[in-house]
């Protein structure tokens, strides 16, 4: 395990906690042997003890093609039908000049701006659509998938090998017009919700476009997941998961994903997704939100601080403390930073997360610390399935279904009744 947890300021928040590592291991042992709610969706943790090396191959293939033949890959998708290839793919590329061919997402908002100048930006371009849904039917990606065929087909003489389409392996609209049109197509297991997806093609495809390492991506969450075949209660996953638990029924009621490292940025969206829907249901569940700093302490880091009290607080961070920039001396010391002199990026950035964890602890604001040791395919992959089991089992200790989301289907209803849909 090379991912980290420090849990020294989490633990003196809570009493008697070692009593609950029985029920955190119950609820770990249904995980893992179906004894979960909704028990027919785990194929996120099976596929990995049984991975499927010939389909890693052929999304490798089909990138290679959208590498050598696209200026852009758009991909239409929503929810966990992106959020998982945004994080991996921000915290891979370089910030700035990344390799083509552009990634871009679509379909993940109702923007009519944004779609509208997402067309026009590309005009004159060679365009490949992945379009991701495993429903087949969400208005989001279908509205945009519509214009974006549209877009090909008016422009491109193969505009249907230019449309990789991942869906369910039979049912759905997008299935039926995949299989009208011809398109080459990636199947959402029955097993695997959207935001367990990230590792399957949903997020493989647009990752492995984007020129990253899906493989090491992959079997860096096969280590994870074998690691937890035998764990302990002490295992990071599970007492990160019997914590959050704890304080959940001690009644803190909100938790921070706070990232110091901006690459990271997409990861703790994913996470508000993977948390938000797989614990918010039957008035339970911790509210997740990410934050990044040290930018947010400048915005909501006072309310943190001193405002009402909810919250514990998940730091996200890499172990970077020499890496970077480093200050040196100045004649005349003009900026008053000479005091610092010596200093790199790296320190800075540590010490900034421990006098806000120790500063957030003396404001009666319990937190853990993750720390990665590299930002990489293999290391994100441990991430990526390490907070996915961690999820199962904390959501199975609340007694909810940690796999369904029926309450996204409340808005879906009310906007399709105000559109005039039945
Ligand atoms: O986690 C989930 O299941 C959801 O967030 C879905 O990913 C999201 O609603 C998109 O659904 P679909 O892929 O069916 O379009």
């Amino acid at each position: 395990m090379r991912l980290s947890l420090d849990r020294s300021r989490a633990l003196p928040f809570l009493t008697d906690r070692d009593a609950l590592d029985g029920a955190v291991l119950d609820a770990h042992g249904k995980v893992l042997t179906g004894g979960t709610r909704s028990p027919e969706m785990l194929g996120w943790r099976q596929m990995l003890l049984e991975p499927d090396d010939a389909l890693i191959e052929s999304v490798q293939n089909v990138a290679s093609e959208i590498r050598e033949r696209a200026d852009v890959l758009v991909c239409v998708g929503i929810g966990g039908s992106y959020l998982g290839a945004e994080a991996v793919n921000q915290a891979l590329a370089p910030y700035f000049g990344a390799d083509s061919p552009e990634v871009i997402f679509a379909g993940h908002h109702l923007s009519p701006a944004y779609h509208e100048q997402l067309l026009a930006y590309l005009e004159g371009k060679s365009v490949y659509v992945n379009v991701i849904s495993k429903s087949g039917t969400t208005l989001e990606p279908a509205m945009a998938f519509r214009f974006l065929r549209r877009f090909l087909e008016e422009r491109f003489d193969d505009a249907d090998r230019r449309v990789i389409a991942t869906t369910d392996k039979s049912s759905g609209v997008l299935r039926g017009l995949a299989d009208e049109k011809g398109y080459r197509t990636y199947v959402v297991p029955d097993d695997v919700g959207g935001r367990f997806s990230v590792l399957t093609p949903v997020g493989l495809l647009p990752i492995a476009a984007a020129g990253h390492d899906i493989r090491s991506l992959f079997y860096g969450a096969v280590g994870a997941a074998r690691g937890l075949t035998d764990a302990g209660a002490d295992h990071p996953a599970l007492a990160y998961a019997g914590d959050r638990f704890a304080f959940h029924e001690a009644g803190y009621s909100v938790e921070l994903m706070s990232v110091m490292e901006a690459k990271l940025r997409g990861l703790g969206y994913w996470w508000q997704q993977l948390y938000g829907e797989s614990e918010g249901k039957e008035g339970k569940g911790l509210f997740p939100v990410t934050l990044q700093y040290t930018t947010d302490l400048h915005s909501v880091g006072q309310y943190v601080q001193e405002g009402k009290r909810l919250f514990v607080e998940s730091f996200l961070r890499l172990d970077d403390e020499k890496a970077g920039l480093t200050l040196d001396e100045e004649p005349d010391n003009p900026d008053q930073l000479n005091d610092l002199a010596g200093t790199p990026y790296g320190a800075a950035n540590k010490a900034a997360w421990e006098g806000t964890a120790e500063a957030h602890r003396e404001g009666d604001v319990p937190s853990w610390t993750w720390t990665l040791p590299r930002i990489d395919a293999d290391a994100l992959g441990e991430a990526i399935y390490t907070f996915e089991h961690a999820v199962a089992v904390s959501g199975t200790m609340l007694g909810v279904d940690p796999f369904n989301q029926p309450g996204v289907e409340a808005y879906k209803k009310k906007m399709f009744r105000l559109l005039g849909r039945d």
